[in-house]
C-alpha cells in the first residue's frame, strides 16, 4: 500500500471480487466510486476487453458492494442512446446504442438496477456527458475533442478535430461532474427513482465549431480545422443535448457552467 495525494492508495485489478472485498474490509471502505473503464474510442478499437472491463468490472464491484454493504456510484454515459433516440434525450426511452461502450453502459444500469431491488445494494449513477478538465488528460472518448483542443490551442494555436463542425453533443465541465456525483451521492436514499442507476443531468450542448469559437475569443490567432475520423460515426449515433428535469427535480441538480465560463476555466487552469 502507498499514499497518493495524502489518501491511501492501492492498485487492484476490477475484475478481482476478492481483492476488492479484503480492500474494502481492511480499510473500513464505506462507498465505491467505480470510474475504471474502457471510453468509447479506446472500446471500440478492443470489444472484447472493453466489455470485460466495463461489464466485469461493475459485476465485481456490485458483488463485492453486496458482500460489504457498500454504497456505490457507477456511471453512465450519453453513449447508452443510439441513432433512434430523440435528439434531445428524454431520461426514459428506447436504448438501441450501436457502440460497444454504449452496451456495455446500458447492462451496467440493468445490473445496478438489479442489485438495488434483488439486494437493497444502495447503488446510484449519472449519464455522464464529454467532460471537460485542464487537470486530467483525455482518456480514450469521441469527446476528447473538447478537451484536446485547449491543449492545442495554448501550446500550436492550431487544432486539427476529428469530428466535423456542426457535431453537437452534450459536454460538462468537471467541477460541475464532480458536484453532480457528490450531490447525487449525498441525496437520500428515499428521493431517489426508477433512474436512481443512470440519471440524466442538465448540462451543456454546443458543437464543435462553437466550442472553437469560444476559444477563438479568447486566444488570439487561434485556427481550428476539422478532418473527421471514425469517432464521427459514434458522435453521430449519440444525442445533441439532454433533458436533466428528473435529476433536477428528484435531488435538485443544475450545472454552474455555461461555455464562455467553462472556456475562462480551462484556459486558466492550463496558463497556470
Ligand atoms: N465521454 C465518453 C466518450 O467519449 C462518453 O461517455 O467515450
Amino acid at each position: 500500500m502507498d499514499t497518493a495525494n495524502n489518501g491511501q492508495f492501492v492498485i487492484l485489478d476490477v475484475l478481482d471480487t476478492e481483492a476488492i472485498i479484503q480492500t474494502c474490509v481492511s480499510n473500513g471502505v464505506g462507498t465505491i466510486y467505480h470510474l475504471a473503464a474502457l471510453l468509447s474510442a479506446t472500446g471500440e478499437k478492443n470489444p472484447e476487453l472493453c466489455r470485460r472491463v466495463n461489464v466485469g468490472g461493475t459485476i465485481s464491484v456490485l458483488e463485492a458492494a453486496k458482500a460489504c454493504s457498500l454504497r456505490v456510484f457507477i456511471p453512465s454515459s450519453i453513449a447508452v442512446f443510439g441513432p433512434d433516440a430523440p435528439k434531445h434525450a428524454p431520461q426514459h426511452t428506447d436504448l438501441n446504442p450501436t457502440t460497444v461502450y454504449g452496451e456495455t453502459k446500458v447492462e451496467g444500469e440493468a445490473l445496478a438496477m438489479a442489485s438495488w431491488k434483488e439486494f437493497g445494494v444502495d447503488v446510484r449513477g449519472i449519464r455522464y456527458p464529454g467532460l471537460i478538465s485542464y487537470k486530467a488528460p483525455a482518456g480514450g472518448g469521441t469527446t476528447d475533442y473538447a478537451v484536446e483542443i485547449f491543449h492545442a490551442a495554448i501550446q500550436d494555436g492550431h487544432y486539427d478535430c476529428f469530428v466535423r463542425e456542426d457535431t453537437r453533443l452534450p459536454m460538462m465541465y468537471m467541477d460541475d461532474a464532480i458536484r453532480a456525483t457528490l450531490m447525487l451521492m449525498d441525496a437520500p436514499s428515499g428521493l431517489l427513482g426508477a433512474a436512481r442507476a443512470g440519471y440524466n443531468i442538465d448540462c451543456q450542448s454546443f458543437t464543435a465549431r462553437e466550442l472553437a469559437d469560444a476559444i477563438s475569443d479568447q486566444v488570439e490567432g487561434f485556427h481550428c480545422e476539422f478532418s473527421p475520423d471514425v469517432r464521427q460515426e459514434y458522435a453521430d449515433s449519440w444525442p445533441d443535448s439532454i433533458d436533466g428535469s428528473l435529476a433536477k427535480d428528484e435531488w435538485g441538480w443544475t450545472p454552474d457552467y455555461d461555455l464562455p465560463k467553462m472556456v475562462q476555466a480551462m484556459l486558466d487552469g492550463l496558463s497556470q
